[in-house]
């Protein structure tokens, strides 16, 4: 038998293509999410799925007790209008929730936890771009002020208990499995609109620019860093990575790759610019490639066809 890894949110959009790349790497895997935003078919026959909220004594005492050599976190609430709108409910799930797990893993004496941090949030609008993982950290939602604070919680365990803790700040994950109705999932919107023949919406003038990464790369950076030694621990960025492509596609581009990904031309509709929204994203990926061994594989125009393949029969 392979190691034994816990995947919170693996029933999700990442987290499920996680569970893949970890049972390919011939890991024994164990599911926990409370199916909240995710779904039950998203996990693969055969592997174990125990349905808790993070926030349980069921999910402490599963990590404290469950003989897991790895802790791998996706699980979280998204949603970071719900978290300006409700910081409170965003900080129980995402940081208290962390905690609970953390305490578990404590007192189990599991040895690694991989993090899904977020390069889109903890950084800010600031730069300098392409974004290092030195950049100056300012969040401008509680979602990711709870992202960063997890960053230093997960620190603070490896540094008073030796727990090894890894975070991967991801830029804009995109691919199948992915939800429409949220609001991150920029090319899952596109997608279902452009196969239904209606209108993409532009907010702004739609040069925002996003670093899209396809999440069956960013599930094989997980498993690296589930597996490579770490640097001496010396504040969170010693063991933090951005998994990203480095490449910036603006909106418009977006709406254009998509088109000729479906093979229509997409019809357009403009709408004001939404507040807080971010002018531009890219991140550097020269640490993940020099420390983890990980590069992204997917041109964004293979990964576009993929995705819309998939929107199709789902
Ligand atoms: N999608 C992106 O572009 C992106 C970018 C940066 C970071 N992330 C991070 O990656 C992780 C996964 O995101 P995703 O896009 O797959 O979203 P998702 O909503 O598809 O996945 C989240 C999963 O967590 C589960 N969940 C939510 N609350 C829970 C709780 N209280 N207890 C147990 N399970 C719970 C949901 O049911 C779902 O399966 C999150 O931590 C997210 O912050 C995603």
């Amino acid at each position: 038998m392979g190691r034994k890894v816990l995947i919170t949110g693996g029933a999700g959009f990442v987290g499920s293509h996680v569970v893949d790349a970890h049972l390919a790497a011939g890991d024994d895997v164990t599911v926990l999410d409370d199916l909240s935003t995710g779904r039950r078919e998203n996990i693969p026959a055969g592997v174990r799925f125990v349905h808790a909220d993070v926030r349980s004594p069921e999910a402490r005492e599963l990590v404290a007790r469950g003989g897991f050599v790895l802790l791998n976190h996706h699980a979280a609430q998204m949603d970071v209008r719900r978290s300006v709108a409700d910081p409170l409910f965003d900080a129980g799930v995402n940081l208290v929730g962390l905690l609970n797990l953390l305490e578990g893993a404590r007192a189990g004496g599991l040895r690694r936890v991989v993090f899904a941090s977020s390069g889109g949030v903890v950084y800010g609008e600031r730069g300098p771009f392409p974004l290092l993982e030195t950049a100056a950290k300012l969040p401008v939602s509680p979602y990711g002020a709870a992202k960063l604070a997890s960053e230093y919680y997960l620190a603070t365990y490896a540094h008073l208990f030796g727990l090894e803790t890894v975070a991967l700040r991801y830029s804009n994950v995109y691919g199948p499995r992915q939800r429409g109705d949220g609001e991150a999932g920029v090319v899952a919107i596109f997608g279902r609109r452009l196969l239904k023949g209606e209108a993409l919406t532009i907010f702004g003038d739609g040069e925002q620019t996003r670093d899209l990464v396809y999440v069956t790369d960013v599930a094989e950076a997980n498993v690296a860093a589930s597996r490579r030694p770490l640097a001496p621990l010396d504040g969170i960025d010693a063991h933090a990575f951005n998994v990203g492509t480095a490449v910036e596609t603006s909106v418009n581009r977006l709406a254009e790759l998509m088109g000729a990904a479906a093979g229509r031309a997409p019809q357009v509709a403009h709408a004001a610019a939404r507040a807080g929204e971010l002018p531009r994203s890219v991140l550097t990926v020269d640490k993940a490639a020099r420390e983890l061994g990980w590069r992204p594989r997917t041109a964004l125009a293979d990964g576009l066809r993929a995705t819309l393949r998939f929107l199709a029969e789902d």
